[in-house]
């Protein structure tokens, strides 16, 4: 039986030295998965393709994987572009999902995008959380010198772009696919969006969770009623498992600041 392991929100910058080489040698130590999945937040700014060739010869199997908000901090969002570039261009299996599809194994395949709160649900313009989030302290496209109604527009078309990218990916392998692994980091669902044991409030959700891709998913599951959708997120650390439809199983992995790990998925 297959087996994955997967994992967001590693953070792994919050680590010291001695942590993380500890980290990486805990990997070492156990049974190698098939692959490895990561759903965003792998460190901070422009860090993570490190931490993912690190991980890689670590373990030494195929890495796939999507960024979170962390990973744009003391940057931009468009450097999505250059590190699927670096991604390609390194001489390891480290993949990163963007517009297209990967076979895991026997029909399995995963795709991946690296989701936004896009402001879909909740009450944007009048949340809370302007002022208390640091995407716009530490975002390129959300700091510079816009109105809150323009910013809710740039949100709200990344979303919508990055859905379109996850339709294409899945309409490219669904003819040869009974599953589909579906990597991306923020929620899709207000249900699978948490926060201390309750959903997130209407101030919260348009930053924490994505409607543009739970739309999307929806309509991907009812498309293709035989391909089992297994979504894996993170980005609110906290768990949470959402069954929309009979086909479509939303994952959020918990996660803990300097605790980085992996959970076990058989198939
Ligand atoms: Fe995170
Ligand atoms: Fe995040």
């Amino acid at each position: 039986m297959p087996k994955l392991w997967v994992g967001a929100d590693l953070h792994l910058d919050h680590l010291n030295r001695l942590d993380y080489t500890a980290f990486k040698g805990s990997l070492m130590a156990k049974q190698p998965p098939e692959a490895i999945l990561i759903a965003g937040d792998i460190g901070l700014g422009g860090q993570a393709l490190g931490y993912l060739l690190d991980i890689q010869r670590a373990v030494d199997v195929p890495i796939y994987f999507v960024l979170g908000n962390h990973d744009f901090y003391c940057g931009a969002y468009v450097a999505d572009g250059y590190i699927r570039n670096c991604a390609e261009t390194v001489h390891a299996p480290v993949h990163y999902l963007f517009d297209r599809p990967y076979k895991l194994f026997d029909k399995t395949y995963v795709v991946g995008v690296d989701g936004i709160g896009d402001c879909g649900y909740g009450a944007p313009l009048s949340s809370e959380a302007w002022g208390m989030l640091n995407d716009f302290n530490w975002i390129h496209e959300l700091r510079h010198d816009l109105t809150r109604e323009e910013r809710v527009e740039y949100l709200q078309e990344r979303g919508r772009i990055q859905a379109r990218r996850l339709k294409s990916s899945v309409h490219s392998c669904a003819s040869m696919a009974d599953r589909i692994i579906v990597l991306t980091h923020v929620p899709p669902f207000p249900q699978s969006c948490i926060h201390r044991g309750k959903q997130s409030s209407p101030s919260w959700l348009p930053f924490f969770a994505s409607m543009y891709m739970g739309d999307t998913l929806i309509e991907l599951a009812r498309l293709y009623p035989d391909i089992q959708f297994h979504v894996y997120c993170g980005h609110t650390h906290e768990f949470a498992r959402y069954e929309p439809t009979n086909n479509l199983i939303v994952h959020t992995l918990g996660a803990e600041y300097e605790h980085p790990k992996f959970e076990v998925v058989k198939y």
